[in-house]
């Protein structure tokens, strides 16, 4: 966590409201592999990173609430019984979402003050909303009491961002960014929210990331496309997720979707079973086999669920010239943001000096390098 910027939100807080707020970190997630499967009740393996949100809240002796966003230099004012959705693409609707879904359960909060930045390079895939609306439920039910467990404040952070926010996201960013454990990944069960933590320690290699710094704008319409495509297949298999569903199940089908279609559910159901490989291979200590589930994972998410975008495919195309490299993959929703690599640790230093002017050349733009530091969920800090 960037104590730096905990400390400069705490002292804007105090600044502001005059009072001791309290401190929450909320992080953001990369993903090993696993990617689009969250809402098809299928595996995935994402990590919470030392990157996130900070927030500072207490309660508010007014009957208004005000939120400022220090990334952004905004304030939104409102209050908690009245609220309703800000125009598309407003930051605030991560927080009114969250407070909704709140009241939805029946629970009460009252008016309350937040100061909060981030870390997290917006658009980069790591998932800083997930890490904005844990770090405000979280702080909520601290402050008013509301006696929520985890798994119902990841719930209610999803719902935000399905009615707030307009994405029908699946659970694995929040999820990923309240259960993080240091050290960890998660295999994640999205069926039954259940997670084995792996330890990341790999001896000669680490996971490095690679930001495009592109970010589409159409991705959001995009993603609820696919979400519903998945969902009209697993209808006509008469199951209820595509998790439930082999490659032969939907062959039976096949004379009755168009080909789009039928490539991505069939991306779904071997990105499912490449996340559970992941993990074996991982228990075996088997590197190279992880690298080629994430090269597959790759392709798969370039040709079959067409989610990837020149800049992402350029950076994988170009570790697959490098035998130090074992795997890479773009991450999370798609259309930019990050590829994840794994990368040997001798050779981060060349490739990456390598990978920034080859992406400037082609591009002509800079890409940004981040290495990765796992780290607990959502919690309080000092
Ligand atoms: C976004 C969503 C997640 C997940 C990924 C793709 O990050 O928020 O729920 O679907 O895309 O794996």
């Amino acid at each position: 966590m960037n104590t730096d910027l905990a400390k400069s939100i705490k002292a804007k807080f105090k600044d502001t409201h005059n009072t001791d707020p309290l401190m929450v970190f909320s992080p953001g997630r990369i993903n090993i592999i696993g990617e689009h499967t969250d809402y098809n009740d299928g595996f995935v393996f994402p990590a919470a990173v030392n990157k996130g949100i900070i927030a500072a809240l207490s309660k508010s002796d007014s009957d208004k609430s005000t939120v400022y966003a220090s990334d952004f230099d905004e304030t939104i004012k409102f209050s908690v019984n009245n609220i309703a959705p800000l125009p598309k693409e407003s930051w605030g609707n991560y927080i009114l979402g969250v407070i909704a879904e709140i009241n939805k359960k029946g629970k009460t909060v009252g008016n309350f003050n937040m100061v909060f930045g981030g870390d997290i390079p917006s658009g980069s895939g790591m998932s800083s909303s997930a890490a904005l609306e844990n770090s405000v439920v979280l702080g909520l039910n601290e402050l008013f009491d509301l006696g929520l467990t985890k798994t119902e404040m990841i719930f209610i952070s999803q719902k935000a961002e399905h009615n707030y926010v307009g994405v029908n996201c699946g659970i694995m960013d929040q999820y990923a960014s309240m259960f993080g454990v240091k050290n960890h990944a998660l295999l994640l069960d999205c069926r039954s929210i259940e997670a084995k933590p792996f330890e990341i320690n790999f001896k000669d290699h680490e996971l490095m990331l690679i930001n495009t710094n592109v970010k589409h704008s159409l991705s959001d319409s995009a993603y609820n496309d696919r979400r519903a495509v998945c969902e009209k297949i697993s209808e006509m298999l008469d199951i209820k997720a595509l998790r439930d569903a082999s490659e032969d199940d939907l062959f039976e089908i096949k004379n009755k979707v168009s080909d789009e279609d039928y490539q991505k559910a069939l991306f779904v159901i071997q990105e499912n079973e490449r996340a559970e490989k992941a993990s074996k291979a991982m228990l075996d200590g088997n590197l190279e086999e992880l690298g080629k589930l994430i090269y597959g994972s790759h392709d798969g998410l370039q040709n079959q669920y067409k989610v990837s975008c020149d800049e992402l495919d350029f950076l994988v195309e170009q570790t697959k010239l490098n035998k130090h490299i074992l795997g890479a993959r773009m991450m999370g929703g798609g259309f930019g943001g990050c590829t994840i690599n794994l990368i040997e640790k001798n050779e981060v230093k060349a490739f990456k000096l390598f990978i920034s002017e080859a992406y400037k050349n082609k591009f002509n733009k800079d890409c940004s390098i981040y290495s990765v530091e796992l780290s607990d969920g959502t919690h309080k800090i000092n």
